[in-house]
């Protein structure tokens, strides 16, 4: 499609005549959003195809449980072909049972996300399914150790950078010639609200989210270019197997529900619609954003128990 013709079907209130006296500058801008009106103008000319995954592929890191499960099932279910890992094959199997018998298109791998080989060889895996090109990283995989950080040991903190970060930044890298390839990428990462405030005993947990935060943002605007959108996900106490121990405390758990506005706790499934979307050509205009999922609480302010008598 002509710049001319592009730019008309975009805002067919702009003359062509208008276009020959705009300045060499900004005539490189309209090119520049003629290419995107004249991509959304093709694949997203009916509204099913802004709210569909049909034909598209993803990678879901950690999708046997939890979020990551959820976001599986969503995936799926908006049309996707969905590849998976995680580290127990026993439970992988079961779930590909499961989704089979469901009619869902999803595959899987054994692959523990913090060791560089099994993240060498799950793209590898990936890129013979899916043709060389990927649509949709979902980077879910993610880990937690509660200590006072002067107890935090080498160890500990070795295992949170390496799945929690290092992880996720070398999928990035691996995957990036695969979404490139597909024309249309999206990368979708599981952050927290403890990259943004602070949680107790969780300071280098939250410091691997914030770092994901920032990571989120670089990468949607250095991959731009290649027609890659970067996003993130920063959930509250979502009822998964991860947090199960700690909210089995009632004391623990009626100051999660005073903390948040919503009193509740988050639904897996409440974090995977947002994903989903996220992934849709609906969101193709979103990128480098982190959107908590919490129930009010990273803006929750002062909001006491007790009124204050008016006189
Ligand atoms: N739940 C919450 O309240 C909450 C809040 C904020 C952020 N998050 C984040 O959400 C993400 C998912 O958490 P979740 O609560 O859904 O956890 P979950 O219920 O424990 O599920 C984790 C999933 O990831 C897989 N997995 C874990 N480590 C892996 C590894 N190294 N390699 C490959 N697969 C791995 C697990 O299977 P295997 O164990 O069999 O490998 C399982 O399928 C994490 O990044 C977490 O930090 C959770």
């Amino acid at each position: 499609m002509s710049q001319i013709a592009a730019l008309h079907s975009f805002r067919p209130t702009v003359s062509p005549s208008s276009l020959h006296v705009r300045s060499s500058r900004h005539s490189v801008r309209i090119r520049s959003q003629s290419a995107s009106a004249s991509s959304s103008s093709s694949t997203c000319s009916r509204d099913g195809d802004r709210w569909s995954l049909h034909g598209k592929t993803a990678l879901v890191t950690g999708g046997t449980r939890g979020i990551g499960r959820a976001i599986v099932e969503e995936l799926a279910g908006f049309g996707a072909r969905v590849h998976t890992c995680s580290r127990s094959d026993t439970e992988l199997n079961r779930c590909l049972r499961e989704w089979g018998s469901e009619g869902l298109a999803v595959t899987g791998s054994i692959c523990d996300a913090s060791v560089r080989d099994e993240r060498l060889e799950l793209i590898e895996t990936v890129s013979s399914f899916f043709g060389g090109k990927l649509n949709i990283l979902i980077n879910n995989v993610g880990t937690n150790i509660r200590k006072p950080t002067v107890e935090v040991s080498h160890e500990e903190f070795s295992r949170l950078m390496s799945t929690n970060f290092e992880s996720i930044f070398h999928l990035c890298q691996l995957a990036h010639p695969l979404l490139k390839a597909s024309g249309m990428g999206s990368i979708v990462f599981t952050s927290s609200v403890s990259g943004f405030v602070s949680l107790k005993s969780m300071a280098v947990q939250g410091a691997t989210k914030g770092a994901i935060n920032q990571f989120t943002r670089s990468l949607a605007c250095e991959w731009a270019k290649d027609n890659i959108r970067s996003n993130a996900v920063a959930p509250w106490y979502i009822k998964t197997s991860m947090v199960e121990q700690v909210l089995s405390n009632e004391e623990y758990l009626e100051e999660v529900y005073s903390r948040t506005p919503l009193q509740r706790l988050g639904d897996p499934r409440d974090v995977s619609s947002l994903v989903a979307f996220l992934c849709l050509p609906a969101s193709s205009y979103i990128t480098g954003q982190i959107i908590c999922v919490d129930g009010g609480m990273s803006v929750n302010g002062f909001d006491p128990r007790h009124d204050i008598p008016r006189s």
